[in-house]
């Protein structure tokens, strides 16, 4: 059984504690993505299990064996990097079929697990063809092909699509999620990008400075975020955050922005939120949950109608988004394509409070 398990993971470069205190447990076949902004400490995890980098404490525990001194190589991983670096003297043939070669593996069964790799990542007519001969997304291909000929027990990815143009990143995606299925192998997989992450993971792992803020199913940190992090960091565009506060409104609770603004919550709601009544709040609203008034079909017990004034549209085919103010926070809104002609416009828009967050505005928790 090929699962990971991380416990009490540490690694600092001299003053920079890189990666603090991660414990982690991977299913076998399971497809974790690392995510997390920029320096948040996900290469140094990911070059951590693969035995790149030394941890200062803790253990790595790959189908149940404690790897921490193990070479990388006898740690039976594959690997596919940004910067995947093909041979540039060899085809593609000798490219993918190298780590195999190295292993000793009998010239005819290379040939035949050459071949499927190539196949299964469409590059089959390729294999004559020097590095130089292909497209940057052929080249991405034969860097995965490289890494999935070998019978690897983990395959880890370090932000393999970042040198592909936008469309390409899209295709390679899809293929990445196919060859997943097809493999059924453990894949840890680190981006920057919310969207490869929200469309590739069984789980997320959310970084933070070195620390893991969140980690679940993507839907379960996309609407049920524990932080005003991570309710930011997933969602495009993303999520309004509008100054606010948590008042009683009769029996019930109703969160007020600015003057004369107040959009009561529902009532299951209030409960819970009961002991913050009467304190500051940050609002938390995607945009796909304000909506024009007329698109506004099935359930409208939880919407609450709000006059806006469009200051700016911003149109992409079927839908529009319409940014407006409301107390002092720029809010955007996900509406039809004629809802708004113009900017200045004044429309009715609604609020959906079943799915808005609030925010305690100092430590920046979710209520
Ligand atoms: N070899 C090194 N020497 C010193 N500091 C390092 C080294 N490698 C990484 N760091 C530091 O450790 C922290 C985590 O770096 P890491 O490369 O893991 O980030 P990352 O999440 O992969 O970021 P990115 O999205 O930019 O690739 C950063 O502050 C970085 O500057
Ligand atoms: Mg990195």
């Amino acid at each position: 059984m090929a699962g990971l398990r991380l416990q009490g993971i540490e690694k600092s470069y001299g003053a920079v504690h890189a990666v603090h205190g991660i414990d982690l447990d991977i299913a076998e076949g399971e497809f974790a993505v690392l995510v997390g902004p920029s320096g948040c400490g996900k290469s140094t995890l990911l070059r951590c299990i693969a035995g790149l980098e030394e941890v200062d404490a803790g253990t790595i525990t790959i189908g149940g064996e404690v790897v921490n001194d193990m070479r990388p190589r006898d740690r039976n991983l594959a690997m596919v990097f940004q910067n995947y670096a093909l041979y540039p003297y060899m085809n593609v043939r000798e490219n993918i079929a190298f780590g195999l070669k190295a292993r000793r593996v009998p010239k005819a069964e290379i040939e035949v697990r050459v071949r499927r790799a190539a196949d299964m990542l469409g590059i089959g007519t390729l294999l004559d063809r020097l590095p130089r001969q292909l497209s940057g997304g052929q080249r991405q291909r034969v860097a995965i092909g490289r890494a999935i000929v070998r019978d690897a027990r983990l395959f880890l990815f370090d932000e393999p699509l970042s040198n592909l143009d936008a469309q390409l990143r899209d295709e390679m995606r899809t293929e990445i999620k196919r060859l997943h299925q097809e493999l059924g192998k453990t894949m840890v997989y680190v981006t920057h990008d919310q969207i490869e992450a929200m469309t590739l993971a069984d789980r997320i792992v959310l970084l933070r400075e070195g620390v893991i803020e969140q980690e679940g199913a993507p839907l379960d940190l996309f609407e049920r975020p524990v932080s005003k992090f991570v309710a930011r960091f997933l969602g495009s565009p993303p999520i309004n955050f509008i100054p606010a506060r948590l008042d009683r409104d009769g029996s019930g609770l109703a969160v007020r922005c600015g003057e004369g603004t107040v959009f009561a919550l529902p009532p299951e709601r209030a409960g819970a939120l009961e002991s913050h009544a009467g304190r500051d709040v940050i609002l938390g609203v995607r945009p796909e949950h304000i909506t024009g008034s007329s698109h506004a079909g099935g359930r409208r017990e939880h919407l609450v109608s709000h006059q806006v004034t469009i200051d700016l549209v911003q149109p992409t085919g079927t839908r529009l988004y319409g940014a407006f103010a409301l107390a002092g926070a720029e809010v955007l809104a996900e509406l039809q394509a004629h809802d708004v002609e113009r900017p200045g416009e004044t429309i009715e828009v609604l609020f959906d409070m079943q799915r808005a967050i609030l925010i305690d505005p100092v430590t920046e928790r979710v209520l």
